[in-house]
Formats: C-alpha cells, sequence, structure tokens
C-alpha cells in the first residue's frame, strides 16, 4: 500500500480564522498524506483544529497557505465550479452536527445527494439506508429518529454515492455506545468490506483504536503519526 499514490495529500496546509479583528491561527502547516484504502483516526483537545483539517480535505473551506491535493488534483487556485466537482465526485462527508434537512424525510435526505450530482436515486437511497440498518424508518424526517440513528441516515448520505474518501467529524460524538458501537461497526465494515478510505476524527480512544492509523493533533499542528 506504502508505494500506491496518495488519494488525499495536505502540503503546509494553513487556516488562519479572522472575525472582529481577532486573528485565530487554527492549523499551522499541516503535512499528511492518506493512502487508498486507508483508515485513520485523528485525535486532540477542543480547540486543535480537527474540524479545521476537515473542512480543508473535504474542500469546504479553502486554506490561507499551503494545498490540498485530492486524487492527484492539486486543489490551490481552482474556481469555485472545478472545486464542487472534485468534492462531489471524491469526498463523502459527515459533519459534527449532522446538517441533516429537517423538512426531508431519512431517504430524500439520502437521495438528495444523488441528485446534486445528477445521478439517478432509483433504489440507491434506499438500499444505502438498508446497509445502516434504517430501511424501515426510511419515511421518517430526522427530528422522528433518535441521534444515533441520524447519524446514521448522515452516514448514508455521505456513502451514497460512492466517495473516494469518507471524511467523518465526529461521528459517534453525541452516541451513547450502544449506539457508537453500531455505527463504529458499520464504518468497520466498510473499511473491511468496500475498501473505504477514511478520516475519522474522534475524542473516544475506544473508537481510535479501530483505525489502522492514529494521528495526534495540538494547537493546529500535526504531533505523532
Ligand atoms: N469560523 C470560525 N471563526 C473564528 N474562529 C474559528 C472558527 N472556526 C473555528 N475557529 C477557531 O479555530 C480553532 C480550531 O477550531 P476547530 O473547530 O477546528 O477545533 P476542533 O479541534 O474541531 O475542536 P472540537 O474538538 O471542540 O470540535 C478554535 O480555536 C476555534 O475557536
Ligand atoms: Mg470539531
Amino acid at each position: 500500500m506504502g508505494a500506491m499514490q496518495p488519494i488525499l495529500v495536505t502540503r503546509g496546509l494553513t487556516r488562519v480564522y479572522r472575525s472582529g479583528g481577532v486573528a485565530t491561527p487554527a492549523l499551522r502547516g499541516v503535512d499528511i498524506a492518506i493512502a487508498p484504502g486507508e483508515f485513520v483516526a485523528v485525535m486532540g483537545p477542543s480547540g486543535c483544529g480537527k474540524s479545521t483539517l476537515l473542512y480543508l480535505m473535504g474542500l469546504l473551506d479553502t486554506p490561507t497557505e499551503g494545498t490540498v491535493i485530492v486524487a492527484g488534483t492539486d486543489t490551490k487556485g481552482l474556481a469555485d465550479g472545478q472545486r464542487t466537482r472534485l468534492r462531489r465526485k471524491h469526498i463523502g462527508y459527515v459533519f459534527q452536527r449532522f446538517n441533516l434537512l429537517p423538512t426531508l424525510s431519512a431517504e430524500e435526505n439520502v437521495a438528495l445527494a444523488l441528485k446534486l450530482r445528477r445521478q439517478p436515486v432509483g433504489g440507491a437511497a434506499r438500499e444505502m439506508l438498508a446497509a445502516v440498518d434504517l430501511e424501515d424508518k426510511r419515511r421518517r424526517r430526522p427530528n422522528a429518529l433518535s441521534v444515533g440513528e441520524q447519524q446514521r441516515v448522515a452516514i448514508a448520505r455521505a456513502l451514497v454515492a460512492h466517495p473516494t474518501v469518507l471524511l467523518a467529524d465526529e461521528p459517534t460524538g453525541n452516541l451513547d455506545s450502544e449506539a457508537s458501537d453500531r455505527v463504529m461497526d458499520l464504518v468497520g465494515r466498510l473499511h473491511r468490506e468496500r475498501g473505504q478510505t477514511i478520516v475519522l476524527i474522534t475524542h473516544n480512544e475506544q473508537v481510535a483504536r479501530r483505525s489502522d492509523r492514529l494521528v495526534r493533533m495540538r494547537d493546529g499542528q500535526l504531533l505523532a503519526d
């Protein structure tokens, strides 16, 4: 695997947030390369820049300095439309706060990910919900689902278009240990059975132990790998 071309690379990735005249350096020069099929866990204290790193890797935000290379394409200077296309082709994203649309059913939320990519929906959304054990609840809106179920819908939505890389920001953060195990069993299965590349942020050592690579962050930098 080491000889394979990495699927996702960051070079000197830096992000300074500016709000109210205050500059917060959230990331300070992060270099990381993710190989195809790798399952990477990212850990670090609150505020150390984990979500910022994942946003940038997912092309949801642009760096102050440095660059992200996705599937061999350097995204520095890409126009918004090109970034969006690259993101939709390669990235599945599970947000720290799910971001499900409240007026859509679980199935419609998952189907939307395909529609945005102009891909036919057919039975794919329902099948993906079956894969996360939610076929029977597919017509429910998010507020009629438990937090763990909502998280599984968010994972189904992230995966339905078969992204090259799954980026998940604390997918078990709001779950009790049973629901958390269930989500992690699903993530582990995707990794083993489909060779899904996964980058997952977690505060939970137990969750991190399921990965095959653990990256620790502090103050916007990678500590150990
Ligand atoms: N939009 C923003 N504007 C200004 N500062 C921000 C913004 N987003 C994040 N920050 C700051 O950047 C730093 C890194 O935030 P980030 O959300 O990446 O941390 P995190 O490691 O994901 O934390 P947590 O574990 O609590 O989710 C923090 O100091 C945070 O306050
Ligand atoms: Mg975060």
